[in-house]
């Protein structure tokens, strides 16, 4: 069968700035996804839309093409309302944990369909993967059942959805196109809106340990995500918020379910818990309860029970003792102070290097390995009190932990400005 368009007049329009027409776009996404357009064509295609950008009508052609090549599920029939979050990434980030079952403990499905990690920020089904027993990959019939029954369900995303957007993302990888922000806006909310849900907030992360580093960039990603979100029927408002200094006390996997499970309990890291709250206000918003009561389901056992639930329903034991480190080792303030920086990377890059994160994706990770802060930016500390200790399977590992994180911490004499997380909220 002949084609109907050719993929250089696609590249020269956009080459040339001249608008893309809809049919020619979506057959340069499907024509891309069977192997007729090659890829060092999609590749050029990709730097010429990073460097000349994308209308507000094309990105959602984009992605609407993208949902196309793959499969979309639906949860229309399950009588509740769905919601979802997604984050752009982050180090400590485990806000998905006790976030799911909070949310479905007032009644509404969250179905979040999740990833493993690649390089320094971890993977939510990773650290599930601490809890004895619990499986991520489940069916869509399974997945129906539980939203259903239990509310919340964190599972692996089938590779049924946006089949395109796999195959760009890789590409842009190897060609310096990743940037590129109505590309990411449309490879995130390709598979988003691909997962079926009525409702999605954003957590857009900003700062040295995140993906965008600077606000502005951020802000311009969470706005045409959000246009985007509308133009698509799925309700999507954004947060802003800051990821310059790790999240909570735990980096890694089993240290950050046990962080989870403290916060569930109403407790945990003051971050955390304002993170969770904040998240969770909005996408209760969203689906028609904005005067939840989301401290109190924290503070009453009601997140756990949901929490219990969510775990049990994938076989795991929420119960069960999490996997321990072999190894550690300890590091104290040389000097009385205040802790005046800590750097979320070089401490994501640690624990990655302790074995938390994988380096390939067929590498295995080792739940137990990872760092446990002892202290935030901002605390007092004595000299000689612990500071962070490494987590690790084997001490060979610890030499090139630290050299990460030279440098990446300070004891000084002044406190460190402290803002909220959450520096903006972007709504449609
Ligand atoms: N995450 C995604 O899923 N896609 C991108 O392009 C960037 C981050």
């Amino acid at each position: 069968m002949s084609e109907p368009f050719d993929a250089v007049d696609v590249i020269h329009a956009k080459r040339d700035k001249h608008p893309i027409p809809e049919d020619e776009l979506r057959w340069m996404v499907d024509a891309y996804t069977r192997g007729y357009v090659s890829d060092a064509q999609m590749a050029s295609f990709a730097m010429a839309v990073l460097l000349n950008g994308m209308s507000r009508d094309e990105i959602r052609v984009m992605t609407d093409a993208m949902i196309a090549s793959g499969e979309r599920m639906s949860f229309a029939g399950l009588g509740k309302p769905t919601v979802d979050k997604h984050s752009t990434g982050g180090v400590g980030d485990k806000i998905t944990l006790p976030l799911a079952p909070l949310v479905a403990s007032f009644g509404v499905a969250v179905p979040q369909l999740s990833g493993r990690g690649l390089g320094h920020t971890g993977g939510t089904l990773d650290k599930l993967e601490s809890i004895p027993g619990w499986r991520a990959a489940l069916t869509g019939d399974e997945m129906s059942a539980q939203l259903r029954d239990v509310g919340a369900v964190v599972c692996a995303a089938g590779s049924g959805l946006a089949p395109a957007d796999k195959k760009l993302y890789a590409l842009r990888d190897v060609t310096g196109t990743v940037e590129a922000i109505p590309l990411i806006a449309s490879s995130i909310m390709s598979k988003k809106i691909a997962e079926g849900t009525g409702a999605l907030v954003l957590d857009v992360k900003f700062g040295s340990g995140a993906f965008m580093k600077d606000l502005d960039r951020a802000r311009e990603l969470a706005r045409t995500m959000v246009e985007l979100g509308g133009d698509s029927g799925v309700a999507t408002t954004a947060l802003l918020t800051d990821m310059n200094a790790p999240l909570g006390l735990a980096i890694g996997n089993a240290n950050e379910v046990r962080e989870s499970v403290e916060v569930l309990a109403g407790g945990g890291p003051a971050d955390i818990v304002e993170l969770t709250v904040a998240l969770a206000r909005e996408m209760l918003s969203l689906v028609g309860q904005p005067d939840a009561d989301v401290e109190a389901a924290l503070a009453d056992g009601r997140a756990m029970d949901t929490w219990r639930a969510m775990i049990r329903a994938q076989d795991g034991d929420p119960d069960a003792a999490l996997p321990a480190p072999r190894e550690t080792h300890t590091v104290t303030a040389p000097r009385a102070g205040v802790v005046a920086r800590m750097e979320a990377l070089p401490f994501g890059v640690a624990a990655w290097r302790l074995g938390a994160g994988r380096a390939r994706a067929d590498d295995a990770v080792v739940h137990a390995s990872g760092v446990d802060l002892h202290v935030k930016p901002g605390d007092a500390v004595a000299a000689g009190q612990p500071v962070f200790t490494l987590l690790a399977e084997d001490a060979s590992r610890f030499d090139r932990a630290l050299a990460a994180l030279e440098g990446a911490w300070e004891i000084g004499q002044v406190a460190p400005e402290r803002g909220g997380l959450v520096a903006e909220r972007i709504t449609a």
